[in-house]
């Protein structure tokens, strides 16, 4: 039989997404999804993850998972074509994460980097939640539960997909071939790996303030284009600017294509030649934010109609996340049938097993 190619991706619900989710994993979701070259496609929206370091706000999770349906909804995720579902819907993936435990020591996950930035972040140091700490365990098993062979996220996710990779390797070493060992589909695009926020800052997060949401109305957007760091010294339009570290530009290599020049700013053939000029000296912070600003508003601007046109039947989508969880349920219980076969956990459905132990009572 030939191997399935299986998606499986997700997001925390504790806000809306914003640009970073889109041009590092949510887009390229869509393309996977319209290609046609995937058997399933499965889309979680990871509540129990989120409720990890959110603990006390049982209601922004609540709040937030209908968000993140509609941001999904707008950006093209078909629910024809893939199955969008809740984490916490799926109570095999607790089941799979308390086998994976034994599979992970205390030290390897004390080593997994996003973890420990997450750790300095949220302040964790002194008194770190068990749940929050084995959370790469949960996500290994949200990824195999799903068969995934392929796993598109942000950069930030790759220690995850290294740590799920271990633990199916060591499941298949010691119980036998069972799981499968995903891929990472990182964006192609350097600029999108991690988009930055509008404040300069590395990540483009909810907490620190310099977000662009999708759904951001079109006057929001382009004030926080125009109120964008750029180049600090970049004081007057004839001084020479710098690139590097400049906002503006770093969202001008993820957003701009070529024929976005003939449309908005025809006096440049290219951005390569936006840039030489900005880094010569003699054009202004404004007018590459106009620039910009244009271009997001083709990109986003319809997002934001489908959005809308979403937000007028939320009950419908919660029909649909329903139907998804039924699906996904199903999916993941197939794997846990496999895992507790080669855990040799299946007691009551091997009839062999029970004729075994009768005759050794017997003798
Ligand atoms: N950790 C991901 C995030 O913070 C969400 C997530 C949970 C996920 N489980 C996953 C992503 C499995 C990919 C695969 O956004």
């Amino acid at each position: 039989m030939k191997k399935e190619k299986i998606i499986l991706t997700g997001d925390r619900p504790t806000g809306k997404l914003h640009i970073g989710h889109y041009v590092g994993s949510l887009k390229r979701r869509v393309e996977l999804q319209n290609s046609g070259e995937f058997d399933k496609i499965f889309i979680m929206i990871a509540d129990a993850q989120a409720l990890t370091d959110n603990v006390d706000n049982p209601e922004k999770v609540r709040q937030n998972i209908i968000e993140v349906a509609l941001d999904y909804l707008a950006c093209g995720i078909d629910p024809t074509k893939s199955t969008i579902f809740i984490q916490s819907q799926i109570a095999e993936l607790c089941e799979l994460s308390f086998y994976y435990m034994n599979l992970v020591s205390v030290s390897r996950l004390q080593r997994n980097p996003t973890v420990k930035t997450e750790i300095q972040m949220r302040n964790f140091e002194s008194s770190i939640p068990v749940g929050f700490f084995t959370y790469p365990i949960s996500q290994a098993a949200d990824i195999t539960a799903f068969k995934a062979t392929t796993v598109p996220v942000g950069e930030d996710q790759k220690p995850m997909l290294e740590q799920t990779n271990e633990i199916v390797r060591r499941f298949n070493h010691i119980y036998g071939e069972t799981l499968i060992e995903p891929e990472i589909l990182l964006p192609d695009n350097a600029a999108c790996l991690r988009l930055p926020g509008t404040d300069g800052k590395a990540k483009m997060s909810k907490s620190l303030g310099n977000c662009i949401y999708l759904s951001e109305s079109a006057d929001e957007l382009q004030k926080k284009i125009k109120s964008m760091y750029t180049d600090p010294d970049h004081l007057r339009v004839q001084d020479p600017g710098k690139i590097e570290g400049n906002t503006v530009f770093t969202y001008l290599d993820a957003f701009c294509r070529p024929e976005h020049f003939e449309r908005y700013l025809d006096e440049y053939p290219c951005l390569e030649e936006l840039k030489a000029h900005y880094q010569r000296g003699g054009l202004g912070d404004m007018k590459v934010k106009k620039f910009l600003g244009a271009i997001m508003e083709e990109e986003l601007g319809p997002i934001r109609e489908k959005r809308k046109e979403f937000e007028k039947d939320i009950p419908a989508i919660y029909e649909m996340l329903k139907k998804g969880c039924e699906v996904a349920r199903e999916a993941a219980a197939d794997t846990l049938a496999d895992v507790r076969r080669s855990m040799k956990i299946n007691y009551f459905e091997d009839a062999e097993l029970i004729a075994e132990q009768a005759k050794r009572f017997q003798e």
